[in-house]
């Protein structure tokens, strides 16, 4: 780090207000040329993200994997997939981002590990009741030879959540778990083994110097005693969403596991964080993963999942400031990430597909990709004026939309195989992002290469046909990260103002009074100098589908 420490690096607490921008490894910036992006093309394209203005960077996984689930899949926790390069490429790109005054969280994905884990391999070699097998959930099939599965529980991206191992000497044997995809085994949480396999994964990205972690499905780890059946509702969000009492999310058995890595990252001193991904609703129960001693931040699903519309949206803040606020953490916002269809799209849609449903050329659903761009654009100015910190994924300061066309050829989810293409997944926001309108691969790889194809019409999205473009959708993010840093909205409070329209959202945070019109007509607008306008505005008269920051003239 510099000797002057910038931004994001001067301070312990920075995670209360930071906006963090989510960085999809093989969909960013690809150096090598093979058409997936890596770890050296990340430390090339970091000043684009410190003049974009963000805090920090969250890195999706990139370590050791088959790449059965995009990297959600780990072989070895500890070391880079040569996919994306090497540990020495991670700690340039490390020290580039701290340089930059930006800090960096990478992902955890304690679930579940690949089946190319040498502890799976381990289990899959050695006998029923082993101890290599009690580190995964193995458990013998029902019926007369153990030929039906444990319980009935579904995959979350289709077909059954077991699969039937064949034993050493050839016969068909145990079933073991996983809450994914088969490639994806579910760790036992209750294995002191396991706890301390983390333990050390946690202090082995420390020491290298990482800011924190995103906890994948940091709902699930802890499974009900005795695996009861169950079975979920008809179109329920695959990764979990406001369903009571399943017995394989949010059971109380994930505290204490967070409760030991807050000590772990304590040691390290106050700034590293846990960020948790955890799809439980409602707000009043997430706050129990950002206890005190527990992690410090959680996405906040809920707002992600509330439409553009008024009440509902003035719902969602206060009932996140109240619950989280409750407990002592910051709010957290999002929009967009890899998993969820891109809200440039999604915004367009009433109501969405649920997640991971994704959206092809089949689906009955057709997006108006004006009417998705201007909500997204006003719903992202809404997002970075509110109090706590927020969450931004690759490409959204670009305006990219949901690529719908995609051909299945070139599918990869593998919810998409796993239903025989029924759910199209989530691919469609995962497309490699434009850099350079006419540049091979729009500049995303040299070689012009690409693991999933760019859409006609992805180079408008470039970001140098963005740059220095007044109005064009880079210009407004940038615009609001400055003003949302300079009157420091991440660490104020927001008090709502009267409004004279239902469709419409007023709040005052420190000296910004921010109006949002999620309406279809245009409503008057408040005296005073517009800083951030998500669309034109006129005199006097606020467009609909717009937001408005504003000082006090
Ligand atoms: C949540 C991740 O965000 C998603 O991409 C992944 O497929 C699942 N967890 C399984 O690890």
């Amino acid at each position: 780090m510099n000797t002057t420490t910038r931004g994001a690096m001067a301070r312990d607490d920075w995670w209360r207000s930071a906006v963090i921008y989510q960085i999809y490894p093989r969909s960013f910036a690809d150096a090598s040329g093979d058409g997936v992006g890596d770890l050296p093309g990340i430390t090339r394209r970091l000043p684009a993200l410190a003049e974009l203005g963000v805090d920090a960077v969250w890195l999706s996984p990139f370590f050791t994997s088959p790449q059965a689930d995009a990297g959600y899949d780990v072989a070895d926790y500890c070391d880079v997939d040569p996919l994306f390069g090497t540990l020495a490429d991670f700690d340039a790109m490390l020290a580039n981002a701290h340089d930059l005054g930006m800090r960096v969280i990478v992902d955890l994905v304690p679930n579940h590990s690949s089946i190319a884990h040498a502890w799976f391999r381990a289990a899959l070699a050695a006998p029923p009741g082993s101890t290599q097998r009690a580190r995964y959930i193995f458990r013998d099939g029902l019926g007369e030879n153990g030929e039906l599965p444990p319980n009935n529980w579904e995959s979350v991206f289709g077909g059954r959540a077991w699969t039937r191992v064949t034993e050493a000497d050839g016969t068909p044997g145990q079933w073991y778990l996983h809450i994914f995809d088969s490639s994806q085994p579910d760790f036992d949480w209750t294995n002191n083994e396991v706890q301390e396999l983390f333990r050390g994964v946690l202090r082995f990205w420390l020491d290298r110097g990482v800011d924190g972690f995103r906890v994948d499905v940091a709902h699930g780890l802890a499974k009900a005693a005795g695996l009861p059946d169950y079975t979920p509702p008809e179109d329920s969000g695959s990764m979990g969403g406001d369903e009571a009492d399943v017995p394989y999310w949010a059971q109380e058995g994930v505290h204490p596991i967070y409760r030991d890595w807050h000590e772990v990252l304590a040691a390290y001193g106050p700034d590293r964080i846990l960020a948790g991904e955890a799809w439980v609703e409602p707000l009043t129960k997430l706050a129990k993963w950002v206890r005190p001693d527990e992690m410090h931040q959680t996405f906040n699903f809920s707002y992600l999942e509330t439409p553009w519309a008024a009440d509902r949206l003035r719902s969602v803040v206060d009932e996140s400031l109240a619950a989280f606020g409750s407990v002592g953490a910051p709010s957290t916002w999002v929009l967009s990430n890899h998993d969820v269809i891109r809200h440039a799209t999604r915004l367009a849609l009433t109501p969405p597909p649920p997640q991971g449903q994704g959206l092809g050329p089949a689906s009955t659903l057709h997006p108006d990709a004006v009417l998705g761009l201007r909500r997204a654009r006003a719903a992202t100015s809404f997002m970075l004026a509110l109090p706590g910190s927020s969450y931004l994924y690759q490409g959204e300061e670009l305006g990219l939309p949901e690529v719908i066309d995609l051909p299945d050829s070139a599918r990869q989810d593998p919810s998409f195989f796993r239903t025989a293409g029924k759910m199209y997944g989530r691919d469609g926001c995962r497309v490699p992002i434009p850099w350079e309108a006419s540049a091979p691969a729009t500049g995303f790889s040299p070689t012009g290469s690409s693991w999933l194809p760019q859409p006609d019409g992805w180079a408008d999205y470039a970001r140098d046909a963005q740059a220095g473009v007044p109005g064009s959708t880079l210009e407004l993010y940038r615009s609001a990260l400055t003003a949302r840093r300079e009157h420091a909205l991440g660490d104020g409070e927001l008090s709502w103002l009267p409004s004279s329209d239902e469709a419409v959202l007023a709040f005052r945070n420190g000296e910004v009074t921010v109006v949002a019109n999620t309406g279809s007509a245009p409503v008057p607008m408040p005296v005073g100098r517009v800083i951030v306008a998500s669309g034109p505005v006129s005199e006097g008269e606020l467009p609909a589908d717009t937001t408005v920051w504003l000082l006090d003239a």
